[in-house]
């Protein structure tokens, strides 16, 4: 059997190689992929680009099925495009997709669905919205309507940076995404990232995770798409873990039936527990979560193959999913200069090195000259398993001491959260 991949980052690079293992499977396509990803057995990078090269791609090498990696293709009707040629895809359809690529239409959804999340009001006006800040004060959120690559949302603690912040958000920089924002309430806690397979009202939940989204240690500095990720959460409880299917989950997925947009596909669902114990969504993506993905995957026993066939098929209430009891870690290695200014070209060493239960995903490589190369913000996601989250940690930190390239920017705490209060050294 042969699969298609879109996409060409870290998240990509391990869809590819845990399709890759399946013994179903011969020949996983990517499109584009990256260097990095095509050193993986039976995995092939395509190096085309867009939805109608892609068709063409999945339609020459009769592909069973194709996986959709990041959020453009999606919001931009990938789904819908294959679907109509008749070729199997997973992921939502546009008008589901908006779930991810409108925050306007997911905030509304959640008001009409009783979905808890942080209180909001929409603009397209910006003298009303300076207005509405004056109003509500800070700290407060922003957010760019539509799809910004990450860089739509500002978290202002205070009032001078919120009107900075709306400023540059509906100042044109974002083109259509920045016609409308979002100013939502700030809500303190604890971030988890909780993603699940779905089909209309069919759903199967995957492991939790922990994301990094910013820059720095202890959390601190600007946000960035994502520094580094473990499963599972502790924080989720399997009380909690009941409440988030119950209250958010089945509601979002019987929601979008009911209005007419049945989602299929990942969907992932950024939740903040609020330190009273309650829990609400941040945002949907539409789509698995980068870096999630890398450690979830190290993770994954079950044949994904079989999983994604069973959703495509309407039997994914039947399947049942198994995980690597021990946790996983993934530290993203950044180039200097990322998330606002990333440089490329600097060489990288120690690649070859192997370790077991460890694997280093490329998101932002480049092989030439016999020599690997930085292109690209985040640069490589090192991932490791081990028996406890503290020895995964370890096991990560280890390969990537033996990694180097000029400005490589790490955080240094990966996984701080799960391992308070006697959090150690790497
Ligand atoms: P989003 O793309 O909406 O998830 O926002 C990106 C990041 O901004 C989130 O992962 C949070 O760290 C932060 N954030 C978003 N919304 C809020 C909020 N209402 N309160 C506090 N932080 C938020
Ligand atoms: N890691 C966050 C995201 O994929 O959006």
């Amino acid at each position: 059997m042969k699969i298609l991949v879109i996409g060409s980052g870290g998240r990509e690079h391990a869809l590819a190689w845990r399709l890759a293992q399946s013994p179903r499977v011969s020949h996983v396509f990517v499109a584009p992929g990256n260097p990095g990803i095509a050193q993986e057995e039976g995995v092939h990078c395509v190096a085309v680009d867009g939805i109608d090269a892609w068709l063409e791609l999945a339609r020459r090498e009769e592909v069973a099925f194709t996986i959709v990696g990041p959020e453009a293709p999606l919001a931009a009707g990938i789904v819908d495009r294959f679907q109509a040629e008749g070729l199997a895809i997973f992921g939502p359809n546009r008008e589901a997709a908006q779930l991810e690529s409108s925050k306007y239409f997911a905030k509304e959804f959640m008001r009409r669905h009783g979905i808890p999340t942080a209180h909001f009001a929409t603009f397209d006006d910006v003298t009303r919205a300076h207005a509405y800040l004056d109003e509500v004060g800070a700290p407060i959120v922003l957010k760019a309507d539509g799809l910004a690559s990450g860089k739509g949302v500002v978290v202002a603690q205070t009032l001078a940076e919120a009107h900075a912040a709306l400023d540059h958000l509906m100042g044109g920089h974002f083109g259509q995404a920045g016609r409308q924002v979002v100013i939502e309430e700030y809500l303190s806690g604890e971030e988890v990232s909780f993603i699940v397979m779905a089909d209309a009202l069919q759903v199967l939940p995957f492991a939790t995770s922990q994301d990094h989204k910013r820059l720095h240690d202890g959390d601190a500095g600007p946000n960035t798409g994502g520094m580094g990720a473990y499963s599972p959460a502790p924080l989720v409880t399997p009380t909690l873990h009941g409440r988030i299917m119950r209250d958010i989950i089945l509601p979002t997925l019987q929601g979008m039936a009911q209005e007419g947009h049945a989602y299929t596909g990942f969907l992932y669902a950024g939740l903040m527990v609020t330190p009273d114990g309650n829990v609400k969504v941040l945002e949907y993506n539409c789509r698995l979560g980068d870096p999630e993905t890398q450690p979830l995957l190290m993770r994954l026993r079950s044949d994904l193959v079989d999983l994604v066939e069973a959703a495509l098929q309407g039997r994914l209430d039947q399947a049942t999913i198994d995980w690597d009891r021990r946790p996983a870690i993934g530290v993203v290695l950044a180039a200097p200069g990322y998330p606002d200014a990333p440089q490329s070209g600097a060489l990288i060493s120690g690649l070859n090195e192997a370790s077991a239960d460890t694997h280093v995903f490329h998101a932002g490589t480049h092989h030439e000259s016999g020599h690997w190369v930085t292109r690209g913000g985040r640069v490589l996601c090192v991932t490791a398993l081990g028996d406890t989250l503290k020895t995964a940690r370890h096991h990560a930190y280890e390969r990537v001491q033996k990694i180097h390239f000029d400005g490589m920017q790490y955080r240094q705490d990966i996984g701080w959260r799960a391992l308070k209060p006697n959090l150690s050294q790497p």
